[in-house]
């Protein structure tokens, strides 16, 4: 099993979540941060870090956000790896919940 991040990451990026990964799995775009679903130890730690609770185990992901089971998966393949908490975007409090954020990703 692996944890997922989901959309409501995207635009925000508050970065809390890398701070208590034990395993550097994070992964960072542009707008988003993504898990490498092959380093993932399934600790739980970063779920609850996550302001925007973007953070899913990937058997509780929500409904309609399956697709980013995969796109967490391909990214952080692509992506570095972040393993430093960095300031949130410009405006992170103002995306955080915002719907449909998914069309804004950028890869
Ligand atoms: Fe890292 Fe643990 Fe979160 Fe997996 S569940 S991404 S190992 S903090
Ligand atoms: Fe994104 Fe939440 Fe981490 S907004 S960068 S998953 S703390």
């Amino acid at each position: 099993m692996t944890f997922v991040v989901t959309e409501n990451c995207i635009k925000c990026k508050f970065t809390d979540c890398v701070d208590v990964c034990p395993v550097d799995c994070f992964h960072e775009g542009p707008n988003f941060l993504v898990i490498d679903p092959d380093e993932c130890i399934d600790c739980t730690l970063c779920e609850p870090e996550c302001p925007a609770e973007a953070i899913f185990a990937e058997d509780e992901v929500p409904e309609g956000q399956e697709i980013f089971i995969q796109l967490n998966a391909d990214l952080s393949k692509k992506w570095p790896v972040i393993s430093e908490v960095k300031d949130p975007l410009p405006d992170a409090d103002d995306w955080n919940g915002k719907q449909n954020k998914i069309e804004l990703l950028e890869k």
